[in-house]
């Protein structure tokens, strides 16, 4: 099981397969590489595919208290892509792992080849969505974090996938579940202070897959279709059934788009 130390966080990875070019792919929150295990299976078999617990996710060291952001993130995972001697590489990003990869594309393009986004957005947060967070900081404050993570399953699974498939309710719930409070309450900081990269997009000049779940509340189909417009070399696939937590719910047509996504580049 890899870890490596990098700015003073004892990072922890998954890292599988050979071929490139190498594939990593961010998590969503509030969960952890382990959301990644049907992609990494069906990858690696021809690409390399390093995926890390975010600081304070998984099995990873918390950043420094106060110190959470998606870029010091983003910085971190350029750190481990150094220290693997990695890039560039096709990063892929699942909502909040979207953001890191606009962040890692920003501020360290000569790493990123190609992007993958999935059930993410460019923009920056709406007022509600920041009440939202500060409200389920104040929740996780209390002590109510299990009410906030179930409230969550309820908007990142779609109602099909709710209805018919139990083993990924648990599964969602069980990532969740192992995310320290802590770390919910950074990682919800860190969100509402991101850079809106929306004015970024017309000037990616990489070829970018975007992906989303038809049913994605958070991170909606039309604001797949807006992103995948606005970048030059975009294309869109829509997941059938699934909601926000695409890869999870329908992971078959999750990994036929990037299989094929990554057998073009
Ligand atoms: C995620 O799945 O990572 C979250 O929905 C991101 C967010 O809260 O903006």
């Amino acid at each position: 099981m890899p870890f490596a130390t990098l700015s003073g966080i004892k990072l922890h990875y998954l890292d599988s397969g050979r071929g490139t070019p190498p594939v990593v792919l961010l998590h969503a929150f509030p969960v952890n590489a382990g959301m990644w295990d049907e992609q990494i299976a069906a990858l690696a078999g021809r690409w390399r595919v390093v995926a890390p617990d975010l600081p304070g996710f998984g099995q990873s060291q918390p950043s420094p208290e106060g110190e959470a952001s998606i870029d010091g993130w983003a910085d971190v995972v350029a750190e481990l892509l150094g220290s693997l001697g990695l890039g560039p590489v096709v990063v892929g990003g699942l909502s909040m792992g979207g953001y890191v990869a606009f962040s890692l594309l920003r501020r360290h393009p000569h790493l990123v080849a190609a992007l993958v986004l999935a059930d993410t957005r460019a923009g920056a947060d709406t007022p509600e969505v920041l009440q939202r967070r500060t409200d389920q900081q104040q929740k996780v404050a209390e002590g109510k974090v299990a009410d906030v993570l179930e409230a969550m399953v309820g908007t990142l699974l779609s109602e099909q996938t709710r209805a018919e498939r139990p083993d990924v309710v648990e599964r969602a719930r069980a990532l969740m579940a192992s995310t320290p409070p802590g770390t919910i309450v950074a990682a919800l900081e860190a969100m509402k202070h991101r850079t809106d990269a929306t004015g970024e997009l017309g000037r990616i000049r990489l070829p970018v897959l975007v992906l989303v779940g038809e049913h994605d509340g958070p991170a909606p189909p039309s604001v797949a279709r807006e992103m995948a417009e606005a970048v030059p070399n975009g294309r869109l696939e829509v997941l059938p059934g699934a909601g926000h937590l695409s890869n999870l719910e329908a992971p078959e047509a999750f990994n036929r788009a990037l299989e094929s996504f990554l057998s073009g580049l």
